[in-house]
């Protein structure tokens, strides 16, 4: 069996989306769920851009042990010694250093010629193994750099010491036949000595999971590969799409080191600490990716579950005997679904999730996986300095106001307003408005409301809607985000959600 390393960049690449940040102690939770998942390298981000960035990979690169901790920079001596000192502690460190190869990049980005390109590439590869001994070229944009230059560029890193060649199809241009032709291209043009090529796809036109496994057909030995597909504008190839198809195909004679059980808890996971919502139809981890709904289908599968499954759910770390959590359900049943969700709690903490796990059972029958989630991480809105205390509205046809009235606690001290608007969410959030403007140093005219996006977790109309928000201040952009069985709650608590990031 021929070994695929799993590079994973949900840290990086993934992280970059906009909403999706996330804060340190996140992070690290997150790369010690990657690491149990069993994936080769982490890309824990790209420590010359920020401070935060830079503590990340440092945190990270204490708290993991198996898996090779990598940070990304530009071919910058700059940001190759930032990244060495950010990998300090690292068992296992790479530096992931690179620049853009196609035309459009050496033209426009650089203003420089194809040479010079290559001079700068070495350079970077022979500056940062003074540093680290594995490093990693990327070559920006390689799905659109003509096939010959790309090779020179190629054999020109390895000869530096480049260990591992990333091949970006940056743009997510590339149709599989024409990427796995690259590969292909490199392998029989270029000397690899011990180095291996590496796929990183993305998702512009659906095609990254195609392209990457394109890649490995033709000789690349790694992949680059985000949870859920998460990434840079439509996403990143996903890992679990990647990893389920070579383990679907034995006959490819290849394998990863993904203990693919883990890939359920760990995707919803992802999903809950970035506030991304999964697709219901996604491969692998969409809600209804193993629930078949046709009579014919059900009836073959209720006969046997190789009529219509390829994979067993539970082979991803889907239970489908899972017990339906209700309002009768015990503590011990709620642990049990928070560890299958990847999320380990304390009693305190266990105390407190059952708690309003049991308000919720009161309003809705039965508490799906993305309920628990929402409940599971609710309670950092505890420490945000202004909260919603109470908040009662008034609407209806027929000439009925819609009129809000909120009372609004700022760091222990209590306000309250009325309102009125073109509908109940209008009027509570307008309501709110006020007192934050009339409390804190907040200015009325300095913030607008820029998205606001409404949506229902499951079925049913007692379900729990969640709120994104993005509002901006003084020219920046702030995400809000809250979940609740009233819509018109959760809009109030994701824009408090987001006031709470800029108010001083
Ligand atoms: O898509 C891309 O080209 C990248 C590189 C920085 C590796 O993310
Ligand atoms: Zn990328």
């Amino acid at each position: 069996m021929d070994k695929l390393f799993i590079f994973d960049t949900t840290l990086r690449d993934g992280e970059q989306v906009p909403g999706c940040q996330l804060n340190t102690i996140e992070k690290i939770e997150v790369a010690k769920a990657l690491e149990a998942l069993g994936v080769d390298v982490i890309e824990a981000g790209f420590p010359v851009s920020s401070p935060g960035d830079f503590n990340s990979v440092v945190e990270i690169s204490k708290a993991v042990t198996w898996p090779t901790i990598c940070a990304l920079t530009r071919a910058v001596e700059k940001d190759i010694e930032v990244a060495a000192e950010a990998l300090k502690y690292a068992k296992k460190k790479r530096i992931h250093t690179g620049i853009g190869t196609s035309e459009y990049h050496i033209k426009h980005k650089f203003n420089s010629n194809q040479d010079e390109i290559i001079e700068r590439a070495v350079k970077a590869v022979k500056y940062a193994k003074r540093f680290v001994e594995d490093i990693e070229f990327y070559a920006e944009d390689a799905g659109r750099t003509d096939n010959e230059y790309l090779a020179r560029v190629v054999q020109a890193v390895v000869k530096a010491g480049a260990t591992v060649v990333n091949i970006p199809d940056t743009t997510g241009y590339c149709l599989p036949t024409e990427y796995g032709a690259k590969i292909k291209y490199l392998i029989e043009n270029v000397d690899m000595g011990n180095a291996i090529l590496s796929t990183h796809c993305h998702q512009d036109l659906g095609m990254a999971t195609a392209n990457s496994m394109m890649g490995v057909l033709n000789g690349a030995r790694q992949v680059e590969v985000t949870i859920n597909g998460i990434g840079e504008r439509a996403g990143n190839t996903s890992l679990e799409e990647v990893v389920m198809a070579i383990k679907s195909h034995k006959e490819l004679n290849i394998e990863t080191n993904i203990n693919t059980q883990k890939i359920y808890p760990v995707s919803r996971m992802i999903s809950s600490l970035m506030n991304m919502p999964i697709q219901p139809n996604k491969a692998i981890v969409g809600r209804n990716a193993f629930a078949h709904s046709s009579g014919i289908h059900q009836d073959g599968v209720l006969k046997n579950l190789s009529t219509y499954e390829i994979i067993d759910p539970k082979d991803v770390g889907i239970d489908d005997n899972a017990i339906v959590l209700t309002a009768r359900s015990g503590r011990a049943a709620l642990k049990n679904r928070l560890n299958i969700l990847g999320i380990e709690v304390d009693d305190e903490e266990l105390t407190d999730i059952y708690q309003r796990f049991l308000d919720l059972a009161d309003k809705k029958k039965d508490i799906a996986d993305e309920d628990l989630l929402i409940l599971a991480g609710k309670e950092t809105n505890n420490i945000h300095r202004i909260k919603l205390d109470y908040l009662q509205v008034t609407s209806g046809t027929g000439g009925v106001r819609r009129v809000a009235n909120v009372g609004i606690d700022i760091a222990g001290d209590k306000f309250d307003a009325a309102s009125s608007g073109n509908g109940p969410v209008d009027a509570a959030i307008s309501a709110v408005w006020q007192v934050i403007c009339n409390n804190t140093t907040v200015k009325d005219g300095e913030t607008e409301i820029k998205e606001f996006l409404i949506q229902a977790i499951n079925k049913g109309s007692n379900d729990v809607g969640k709120v994104h928000m993005q509002v901006e201040h003084r020219g920046q952009i702030y995400y809000g985000f809250a979940a609740h069985t009233d819509i018109v709650v959760a809009s109030a608590e994701a824009f408090i959600n987001a006031v709470n990031k800029f108010v001083k």
